[in-house]
């Protein structure tokens, strides 16, 4: 089974990936997470010159490096692993393509889906996990993961993080999008509950759909 999380930066995704995936270990099911871009070595390559890099990437380039690593994960990685009988748990997947290169950063939705299916080899995953947040609030947790202090005043934050915001907005907004064009693969979650009631959501929509 392939599962996937989705969400803006900050969303919760990798808190409810360790959760998860500690509840399936309990359930004897083995499992495999992992993290998009990554995971082999030349995908692991193309991820530092993603997020290393000092030079500019066009967001063209941006797209064609994250698929590259897609490539390989999936071939490699995920669909050997889900033949062998493993739960593939994923930390982002294409719906982050077509959120953040799509809605986010303007590229052409119909040349995304035709690159996202050559990159994923038609993979499309059982269940995906969409943690859904306000910006702000995802910001503000960013901000107190690294100790930034935070201005109080919102319209504070606003005009330090005025193009991040915006960005968010769209993005979150390509993802809701995503969504109501794919209902049935999705799960839609309010990201700002506690941790703990997020997980039991979770594994309670599992349990229901697939009888885990
Ligand atoms: N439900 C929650 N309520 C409050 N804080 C949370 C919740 N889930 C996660 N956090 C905190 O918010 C921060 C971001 O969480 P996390 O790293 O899981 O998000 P993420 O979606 O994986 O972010 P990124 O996309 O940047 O990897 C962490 O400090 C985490 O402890
Ligand atoms: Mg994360």
């Amino acid at each position: 089974m392939l599962i996937t999380f989705e969400g803006i930066d900050g969303a919760g995704k990798s808190t409810q990936i360790r959760k998860l995936a500690a509840w399936l270990a309990r359930k004897g099911m083995e499992t495999l997470s992992l993290r998009e871009p990554g995971g082999t070595e030349t995908a692991e390559s193309i991820r530092s010159l993603l997020l290393e890099s000092s030079g500019e990437i066009t967001p063209l380039g941006e797209l064609l490096l994250f698929s590259a690593s897609r490539a390989e994960i999936v071939q490699q990685v995920i669909i050997p692993a889900l033949e062998s009988g493993k739960t593939v748990i994923l930390d982002r997947f294409y719906d982050s393509t077509t959120a953040y290169q799509g809605y986010g950063r303007g590229l052409d939705l119909d040349m995304l889906r035709s690159i996202i299916a050559i990159s994923t080899c038609g993979l499309v995953p059982d269940i995906t996990f969409f943690l859904d947040i306000e910006p702000e609030a995802a910001l503000m947790r960013k901000f107190s993961e690294k100790s930034i202090p935070i201005a109080f005043d919102n319209s504070e934050l606003d005009r330090m993080e005025r193009s991040g915001l915006e960005f968010y907005r769209k993005v979150r907004a390509g993802y809701l999008e995503t969504i109501a064009l794919e209902k049935n693969r999705f799960a839609c979650l309010e990201a700002i509950e506690p941790p703990d009631a997020i997980h039991k959501r979770i594994t309670g929509i599992l349990t229901d759909r697939f009888n885990l």
